[in-house]
């Protein structure tokens, strides 16, 4: 890929919000996607975060329980990634720990790996916690941190122009 189409897979991955339920993504994709997110970079090499790969239908239908919009039941696949606090490093200055950025940070990673292979994704975290614990038996201490769908969208599906995003000028400030 040249410089410019790294721009322009950021500049057009979207949020999609619909799947086309009979068209899956291929194993070998799956896989491809999955290692860029191993590939990322966390803080001080920890790689607290574990990913999950939900694709069997009756898992998927339990899923949807945590999530119910129907965009999310019709995805031929989901990735849930989970961690251990405990596993992340800490700030020592104030205990701050990064399992959140790590989570982000790998999820980035195979959100723009996934777009690079033409799969659709979308980020998500307004889901029911405590639903993911049990669905995927996750021990006490596994947080669920973040999901996304991830398939093809449907035969007509008119992806929507980029939501506005703040200037430069109101995010940055130099020095
Ligand atoms: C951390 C994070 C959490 C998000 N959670 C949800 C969610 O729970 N449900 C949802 O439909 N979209 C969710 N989104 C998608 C955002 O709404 C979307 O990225 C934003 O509106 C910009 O649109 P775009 O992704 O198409 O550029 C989330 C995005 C991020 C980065």
């Amino acid at each position: 890929m040249n410089k410019n189409g790294f721009y322009e897979l950021i500049k057009n991955r979207r949020s999609i919000r619909a799947f086309d339920t009979e068209r899956k993504v291929p194993e070998n994709t799956i896989v491809k996607i999955l290692e860029a997110g191993r590939l990322a970079p966390t803080a001080s090499n920890r790689q607290p975060v574990k990913f999950h790969v939900v694709q069997e239908r009756s898992m998927l239908r339990k899923l949807h329980n945590c999530y119910s919009k129907s965009w999310f039941s019709d995805a031929p696949s989901v990735f849930v990634l989970t961690g251990r606090r405990e596993d992340a490093w800490v700030r020592t200055f104030d205990g701050y720990n990064s399992l959140e950025i790590d989570a982000a940070i790998m999820m980035d990673h195979m959100i723009l790996a996934a777009e690079s292979e033409g799969i659709s994704t979308c980020w998500i975290i307004a889901f029911d916690p405590a639903v993911v614990k049990e669905v995927l038996e996750l021990k006490a201490d596994e947080i669920p941190l973040i999901m996304t769908p991830l398939g093809y969208f449907p035969d007509g599906y008119v992806k929507r122009e980029m939501p506005e995003r703040k200037s430069l000028k109101e995010l940055v400030t130099y020095y």
